[in-house]
């Protein structure tokens, strides 16, 4: 993925999945065969991203301490940590650039970044060793399956969703994150009062964010409409370039509701 930071400032939010997905593999099954069951939409492509040496080097000396194997049985955070502290959820953190700046200021509270691109894994254990950041971990799986089986309901802190891919095409809009199935499965790992926070610079998306967690029972927008940036969301250059042009973010932030007594 090219880092955001390299992007042109003129266009809109880059997205490192937005080639063409790959045809539906029904249509080449052999003549006569029973047909494959449907592939689940995934939020993502995965492709072979260009690896820098330090990334590779990164990948293979400090994932052994630092990314958590995808395993489909419920993680045990406080043996993942070493202690009992709020734990907030990142999903695509990209290149792990606001990730590891998150996790650097707030100390008291751990962070799982849940990322498919390896680049960035390698990327973002750079980053946790360059900071001696005691407070992250990694699992490199997608994040629809490391919420199910990963994550015991009501247990998390936050989730941060921090530009996903606007997935642009409109024939392409179903493979959002954010969409009403995939935010009832995120409310239910929340604990009562921790938050859901969503940011996008593509405005489409924003509505979209807005009306989905908007119409979850479970959730309650902290803000009327979109949120003030949250001043642990740490301003990237590409975001920054892009507001001087006049581009706009929203952020979207909602808190889970306590269950009726
Ligand atoms: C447009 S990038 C944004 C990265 C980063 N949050 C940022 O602001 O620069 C979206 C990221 O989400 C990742 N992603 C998309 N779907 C995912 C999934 N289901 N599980 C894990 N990562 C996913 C992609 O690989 C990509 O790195």
């Amino acid at each position: 993925m090219p880092p955001r930071d390299m992007l042109p400032p003129n266009r809109p939010h880059l997205t490192m999945t937005d080639p063409e997905p790959a045809a539906d593999p029904a249509a080449d099954a052999a003549p006569g065969a029973a047909p494959r069951p449907p592939r689940p939409i995934r939020s993502y492509v995965l492709r072979t991203g260009r690896m820098g040496s330090g990334q590779r080097r990164a990948l293979s000396e400090l994932a052994p301490r630092f990314v958590l194997p995808y395993q489909p049985a419920v993680l045990d955070t406080a043996a993942a940590f070493g202690r009992a502290a709020p734990v907030v959820l990142e999903i695509g953190f990209g290149m792990g650039d606001a990730t590891a700046q998150i996790a650097a200021a707030l100390p008291g509270t751990d962070f799982i970044g849940v990322e498919v691109h390896e680049p960035g894994v390698g990327a973002l254990l750079q980053r946790i060793d360059e900071g001696a950041l005691a407070n992250l971990r990694i699992v490199q799986h997608d994040a629809v399956e490391v919420l199910e089986h990963m994550v015991a309901p009501g247990t998390l802190g936050g989730v941060h969703v921090f530009f996903p891919d606007p997935w642009h095409k409109t024939k392409h809009n179903k493979r959002r994150l954010i969409q009403a199935g995939f935010v009832r499965l995120l409310t239910s790992r929340l604990a009562p009062g921790a938050y859901l926070h969503c940011a996008t610079d593509w405005q489409p998306y924003a509505e979209q964010m807005l009306a989905v967690l908007s119409a979850e029972p479970a959730l309650r927008n902290s803000a009327e409409g979109y949120a003030p940036k949250p001043a642990y969301r740490p301003l990237t250059k590409f975001e920054n370039r892009g507001l001087k042009l006049g581009h706009g973010v929203w952020d979207v932030v909602f808190v889970k509701r306590a269950p009726a007594v």
